[in-house]
């Protein structure tokens, strides 16, 4: 065995195997790039070497570029097009034997072997579109070449991982080895490939697939339309479409000069620098600064839901797909009925969608228990509370859980602001205690603030993060403050877009501003979605604010038809002259001065608010670092994820622009809305939120 560098190795002989070993994921930095640039070339010049095999070692196979060299300087060492030509053009076969995932420029790296094997467990794919980038590395050329235009426009654009056997049927691997048998079974066709003479097989140079895709140009149209609702906003799908636009239409070597146009443009981009922060942050979140990571974990086969309404059943599902039973309490069989009902006519529906079988609905509805007795939860490792949300209630059924609930169990509440120190305060056990806080609806949003009390022990909090990964969420782990991160931070978007709304701006132009700001709807259609009504009381309504006399009006929202907007049958909304005038009026009783606002203002008031109180939260400790915070909106609250999360975003903006505006504010509104310290310290050294 030969060392070429600190992460190659080549073996030579008939069969040369060069070694890829860069831990974690063999991503294709400086060092692999000249290992492998090196590797290959000395394989090419050995005269008693016939053909080249390319493996590598540990849990993949390269896995793309390495994310963390984008945005620095380039540097001395071999490019990846270095690397693709000495394999592509390499007078030897060369085989990739993939393992893992080949992603990205590791897919790349593979389309440029002559031939390429993989065990069944493989799985290959072009994600970088979920970096905000497109593949780099003549991906968007090649790919198409095997696969078509109209495969390769569904994987470029949705970054999806192919499992091998579908990989294999569509010609993008030529054999699949045994499992654990790989780096002999490339071997053995290696052989294969010299002694039937196989041709060194370059994709670049097969244009078959893209002549017939020249007879059908409208794919292209058809795909943008299928899918401008998914792609709002964002950048590199349309990008991404462009470069398989290119591959059908241009010659090899001009397609690729149009991807890698595109590809600078958007690797030196906002997007794709945000979206490569969020990757990180996803991976950030559940490293927790005083949790060891070898903290006892609690075993959690056992779950109790407390209330069976919106809430309780959504969290119950969670835990049932993961295949864990929960028994649900309600204080009625008529609560209790109707809450197990939604539950199976939720998975009902999605059986009939066709992504459950009645089986798997049958199997889940076996792993739920029924009850109108908070003492059928003593056996269960882990009990979440889902009642209404208020205070005396929820000391009461903790009370009672204190003295029901086993020894080490947990015991969670998923209240939207109440104070988790208070909630444990009822029990005589508080370091069980702990806020789960799932948003709705709850078996589907990825989101889980797991809010940590006083006491809270670290076993529960690790467990909690564990359990939270198991059934498929992201968690983030918060402090107690009133609504924590999520709701702590909406709660100044809303108190601004109703102040702004009282000043000049009509709902539907800040709702469009927040719109194409890139949420999925802004604040009043929100509201009209979740019921105006809610905590409104037709007895004691007195008709003070809009919303009082939107619902005196039976204006409720959606529901009934009308809200800040009128509804059509389609619930499609427009703008309401009711409304209008019932704003007009409310400002002139206020005697407010009328103005009009821009777009960016709008922004800056709804947005730059938040990032204060993102900056507060931390300033407190109530979140670990920025990308958390980052990591909550764009998970629970659909803050659009290519502009990073809140606190990313006011880097992008700019700190001092932000103070300036807060403070501009503050002279208006008063001193809560002035920036707060650590923003202030921030920009003034030039700083950036993102890196706290
Ligand atoms: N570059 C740098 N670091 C990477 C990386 C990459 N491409 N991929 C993963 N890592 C790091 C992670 O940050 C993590 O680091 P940490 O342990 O310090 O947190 C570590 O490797 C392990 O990653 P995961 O926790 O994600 O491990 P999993 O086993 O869950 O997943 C994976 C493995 C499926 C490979 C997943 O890491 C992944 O999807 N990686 C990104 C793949 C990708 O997007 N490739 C395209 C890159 S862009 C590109 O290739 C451009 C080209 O076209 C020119
Ligand atoms: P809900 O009103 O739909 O359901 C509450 C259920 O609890 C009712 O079915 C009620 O009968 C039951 N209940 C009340 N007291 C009980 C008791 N002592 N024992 C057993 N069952 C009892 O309310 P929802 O929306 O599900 O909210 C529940 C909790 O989740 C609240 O704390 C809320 O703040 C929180 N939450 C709500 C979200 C939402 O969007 N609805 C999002 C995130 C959290």
């Amino acid at each position: 065995m030969e060392t070429i560098n600190e992460v190659t190795t080549l073996e030579r002989g008939e069969i040369a195997v060069i070694t890829l070993n860069s831990p974690p994921v063999n991503a294709l930095s400086a060092k692999v790039r000249n290992g492998l640039a090196a590797g290959f070339k000395a394989a090419d010049e050995d005269p008693q070497t016939k053909a080249i095999v390319l493996i590598c070692e540990g849990r993949t196979f390269i896995a793309g570029a390495d994310i963390t060299e984008f945005g620095k300087p380039a540097t001395e060492s071999a490019s990846l097009f270095d690397v693709q030509k000495a394999m592509e053009d390499n007078s030897k076969p060369v085989i990739a034997a993939i393992h893992g995932t080949a992603l990205g420029g590791g897919l790349e790296v593979a389309l440029c072997a002559h031939y390429r094997v993989a065990v069944p467990s493989a799985k290959v794919g072009l994600p970088e579109v979920n970096l905000g980038l497109l593949p780099g590395a003549g991906g968007t050329q090649r790919l198409p070449r095997i696969v078509g235009a109209a495969k390769a426009l569904e994987m470029v654009t949705s970054g999806q991982h192919v499992p091998a056997k579908a990989a294999l049927a569509m010609g993008l691997v030529d054999e699949l080895a045994p499992e654990g048998d790989l780096r002999n079974a490339a071997i053995a066709f290696a052989k294969k490939v010299l002694a039937e003479k196989r041709p060194l097989v370059k994709i670049r140079d097969n244009d078959a697939k893209m002549i017939e895709d020249r007879k059908h140009p409208e794919i292209f149209a058809e795909f943008r339309k299928a899918n401008a609702r998914k792609f709002r906003g964002f950048l590199a799908p349309e990008y991404n479409i462009q470069c398989v636009e290119a591959a059908v239409n241009l010659p090899f070597d001009e397609g690729i000069k149009v991807e890698r146009k595109l590809f600078v443009e958007l690797v030196t981009g906002t997007q794709s620098a945000a979206q490569r922060y969020v990757f990180f942050a996803e991976r950030q979140v559940w490293k927790l600064p005083d949790v060891p990571e070898d903290t006892a974990i609690l075993p959690v086969a056992k779950v109790g839901v407390i209330g069976a309404g919106t809430m309780g059943g959504g969290i119950s599902m969670n835990f049932l797909n993961a295949g864990i039973p929960v028994t649900i309490v309600e204080t009625s069989a008529a609560a209790l009925e109707r809450g197990l009902g939604v539950i199976r006519k939720n998975y009902e529906t999605t059986a009939k969608r066709g992504r459950l079988t009645m089986e798997d609905v049958e199997k889940r509805m076996g792993l739920l228990t029924g009850s109108l007795e908070m003492t059928d939860l003593g056996d269960a490792d882990l009990i979440i509370e889902a009642v209404f949300e208020n205070m005396d209630i929820k000391k009461e059924v903790f009370g009672k859980l204190d003295a029901i609930a086993k020894p080490g169990a947990i015991l969670a509440s998923n209240t939207s602001y109440l104070n988790v120190d208070e909630i444990a305060g009822a029990t005589g056990r508080p370091e069980s205690v702990i806020g789960l806080h799932f948003f709705s609806p709850a078996n589907v949003m990825r989101l889980l603030e797991v809010v940590r009390g006083d006491a809270t022990s670290k076993s529960v909090i690790a467990t909690s993060m564990q359990i939270a990964k198991k059934i498929g969420k992201i968690a983030a782990l918060v402090g107690v403050c009133h609504g924590f991160v999520g709701n702590r931070m909406l709660s100044m978007r809303q108190r601004q877009a109703q102040a702004i709304l009282l000043e000049g701006a009509m709902p539907w132009d800040i709702d469009r501003v927040l719109y194409d700001f890139g949420f999925p709807m802004g604040p009043f259609a929100m509201s009209d979605l979740a019921g105006l009504d809610i905590g409104w009381n037709k007895e004691t309504s007195k008709g003070e604010t809009l919303r009082d006399q939107l619902c005196e009006l039976d204006r409720r929202g959606q529901k009934t038809g009308a809200g800040f907007y009128d509804y059509d049958e389609a619930r499609n909304a427009k703008p309401s002259p009711v409304t209008a005038d019932l704003i007009e009026k409310f400002r002139a009783a206020k005697g407010v001065n009328v103005r009009s606002f821009t777009d960016e203002e709008i922004i800056e008031r709804c947005i730059y608010p938040m990032i204060n109180e993102g900056a507060k939260i931390l300033q407190e400790g109530k979140a670990s670092r920025a990308s958390d915070i980052d990591i909550v909106w764009i998970n629970g609250y659909g803050w659009p994820v290519y502009r990073g999360g809140p606190m990313f975003y006011g880097d992008t903006v700019g700190l001092k622009k932000v103070v300036e505006s807060l403070t501009r504010l503050a002279k208006e509104m008063g001193d809560e809305w002035a920036p707060c310290e650590l923003l202030v310290k921030t920009a003034e050294a030039g700083g950036k939120l993102s890196e706290l």
